[in-house]
């Protein structure tokens, strides 16, 4: 495909969706055109499916395989009616998660099998694989203090998980990285909002850019 394909992970509070923003500001800046989206979400399915899975009141009905089925189908709607066509037009694509969440969250966040990951991502994605990764590495209590403190105290289904599922999350992200050295790139996410938008900028330039 000619476009390129960047997603952003992290835990809860990592500061994603301003990193995102101000990314796709810069590309567009430059005259290139940006698809930015997010997962769950970014169809009309999706963003149904993503309240179902973040409802507060839905704590107990989900079970985790429910969870991982709905995760594939959004990711399933979002690739083949945004991402794959966004990259065939040759643009980029800035992702706020993608299948790396599934791995983490569900996989060593709830202790999934791993081969039932990985067979749902053929399903719902076939082959396609970022470009390029972001982590924003953050601290899981520091992370779960900004995501309470953004939505005024109020946490979502899956934001209300104890801080010991955080830490798996993190540590998950950090292993996931190691056997992908190239597409991963991890940033310090307790840096300044400016710090990190540099650091960001300056390896788009450098791999996508040149
Ligand atoms: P966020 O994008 O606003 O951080 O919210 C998405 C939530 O959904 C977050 O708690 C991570 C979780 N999630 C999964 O558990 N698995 C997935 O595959 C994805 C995309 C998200």
């Amino acid at each position: 495909m000619a476009g390129v394909f960047i997603t952003f992970e992290g835990s809860e509070g990592c500061g994603k969706t301003t990193q995102i923003k101000s990314l796709a500001n810069k590309l567009k800046t430059l005259g290139k055109n940006v698809e930015i989206t997010r997962e769950p979400g970014g169809t009309q399915i999706g963003e149904s499916i993503r309240h179902l899975l973040q409802d507060p009141l839905n704590a107990d009905k989900i079970t985790p395989i429910t969870e991982l089925l709905l995760f594939s189908a959004c990711r399933s709607e979002l690739s083949e009616r945004i991402i794959k066509p966004a990259l065939a037009r040759g643009d980029f694509v800035v992702c706020d998660r993608f299948s790396d969440s599934t791995y983490v969250y569900q996989g060593i966040g709830r202790s999934l099998n791993l081969s039932y990951i990985e067979q749902l991502k053929t399903i719902s994605v076939g082959t396609l694989i970022p470009d390029l990764t972001i982590i924003l590495d953050l601290n899981a209590s520091t992370g779960l203090e900004r995501a309470e403190n953004r939505q005024s105290g109020t946490l979502d289904r899956i934001e209300a998980e104890s801080l010991q599922f955080f830490e798996k999350i993190r540590q998950g992200y950090l292993d996931l990285a190691k056997s992908e050295p190239d597409r991963f790139f991890i940033i310090d996410g307790s840096l300044s909002v400016q710090e990190i938008e540099s650091i960001i900028w300056d390896e788009v330039k450098k791999r996508f850019l040149n």
